[in-house]
């Protein structure tokens, strides 16, 4: 298998019978997600997406993937939360480091920037002097199309198009991913002829990065997508037993579970290598979304290592004790670097020769004996290489984990009613029609 589990680092944590005390429950969660009868039935067609997947749509995803490359150099995808986070972990995970930093000349398919992601008129301006002259398409991404943050980039975006080609050639720039039957992003591509690919009903935001949603401005990036859902196939056999002795990912699910209720209550998602920072974007949504609700969960943060070490690292190695964490690590990097010889005076003689991966690999693990010696729990997750058939089966190893999680801590692991709660109060600070009274409210409290 592509992904490791070791868990050898939580013996002075938890006890071998504990894992076994868990299985009962295991089996029944996992029973409630794969019998589509646990709360929030409705949205789990994510687990059987990969070997289900329609051909059809593979192949319209594939010729727009190739008439964006044709017709632009820059392809904007407009999207928030689910809508963006996944795309944006695989285009990173995937590509060089300063891909974008690249002239055109020097890439093959085109640049893909994110757009409302955010409110920030400064980042969409910024945005906007970046595309420049050049030719560019939109993808915009909206499950439910009436999300204010992409909504409004989409509006900004949609203009430049209009006036930079005119209303009929705009129209061929434009692509929208959103639900098969209802919202004004719907309606309005409809009204004017944009081409569509659907978010299936039965997957949430952030379970949908192996739909339209991810794969699309994926292939436009020129990455496998494939392999990627190959990938996530195969991780759908190889974890769908629920004995935990044959399943890494219940297992990776029941030790968080145990941690939780020791009081383990945060868990840090670890890195080594930048670009696997997204990868961490995408997880802390997956894992904070799913489970944190009804007063409980456990709260999901990164750390990006070796340069965190030398920031929050003091926290880690010797604040509170109710931090776990889970590091991510890759076992062959996509290339490497000897330290040169012969430069006796920065003191680095020991290391002449020895590859920055070797390096790497050793300050992984002397943080993870300090931070385990401080009292910090480590589950580790080695991944062998950055491809996209590894990140296929890893994406889907952590959500069939989460799915189990949720279950197992007694939540709705595919709701997120609390994301409600700041839109409402922007929408009556706003005057949006239909949040009269609370505009009323907030108006009597003078805070308008
Ligand atoms: O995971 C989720 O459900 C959310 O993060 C949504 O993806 C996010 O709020 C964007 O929603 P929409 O796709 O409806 O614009």
């Amino acid at each position: 298998t592509p992904v490791k589990l070791t868990t050898d680092h939580l013996a002075n944590f938890v006890g071998p019978e504990e894992l076994a005390m868990l299985q009962p429950m295991v089996t029944v969660a996992d029973q409630l997600l794969r019998s589509g009868t646990g709360a929030g039935h409705d949205y789990t067609d994510w687990v059987h997406l990969a070997s289900q997947f329609d051909s059809a749509e593979l192949v319209q995803i594939q010729q727009a993937a190739a008439k964006i490359k044709n017709q632009s150099k820059v392809l904007v995808v407009v999207g928030i939360g689910g809508s963006y986070l996944g795309a944006r972990a695989v285009i990173d995970f995937l590509s060089d480091y300063f891909n974008s930093a690249y002239p055109d000349g020097d890439r093959d398919f085109p640049q893909i920037l994110f757009a409302g992601n955010s409110i920030s008129p400064s980042y969409l301006n910024s945005l906007i002097k970046l595309i420049g002259d050049r030719d560019f398409s939109v993808n915009v991404i909206s499950k439910s199309g009436t999300t204010t943050e992409p909504a409004i980039a989409f509006r900004v975006l949609k203009e430049l198009l209009e006036n930079r080609y005119g209303h009929q050639a705009a129209r061929d720039r434009i692509y929208v991913t959103t639900d098969a039957n209802q919202g004004a992003l719907k309606t309005l591509a409809d009204q004017q002829g944009y081409e569509k690919f659907v978010i299936p009903a039965g997957v949430g935001g952030r379970f949908s990065v192996l739909t339209a949603v991810g794969l699309l401005p994926i292939a436009a990036a020129g990455f496998d997508i494939d392999q990627l859902l190959a990938g996530a196939k195969e991780a759908e056999n190889a974890y769908r037993s629920a004995d935990l002795s044959q399943n890494p990912a219940y297992q990776y699910a029941a030790y968080r579970n145990i941690l939780y209720r020791k009081g383990y209550t945060t868990e840090l998602l670890v890195n080594y290598e930048p670009t696997l920072v997204q990868i961490g974007e995408w997880w802390k949504q997956l894992q904070g979304e799913s489970e944190g609700k009804d007063g409980k969960g456990i709260f999901t943060a990164t750390g990006n290592f070796s340069t965190d070490l030398h920031s929050f690292g003091q926290y880690i190695q010797e604040g509170r004790r109710n931090l776990f964490e889970t590091v991510l690590r890759v076992k062959n990097p996509v290339s490497d670097l000897a330290v040169p010889t012969g430069q006796a005076e920065d003191g680095l003689g020991y290391l002449e020769g020895e590859n920055l991966s070797y390096v790497n690999r050793m300050a992984s693990e002397g943080t993870l004996l300090a931070h385990v010696a401080g009292g910090v729990p480590n589950l580790l997750v080695e991944i062998d290489k950055q491809d996209e058939f590894t990140l296929g089966h890893l994406l889907y190893f952590f959500e069939i984990a989460v799915g189990v999680s949720g279950y197992l801590n007694g939540v709705n692991p595919f709701n997120q009613p609390g994301v409600e709660a700041y839109k409402q109060n922007m929408f009556a600070l706003l005057n949006k029609p239909g949040y009269e009274d609370l505009h009323q409210q907030f108006q009597d409290q003078g805070l308008i």
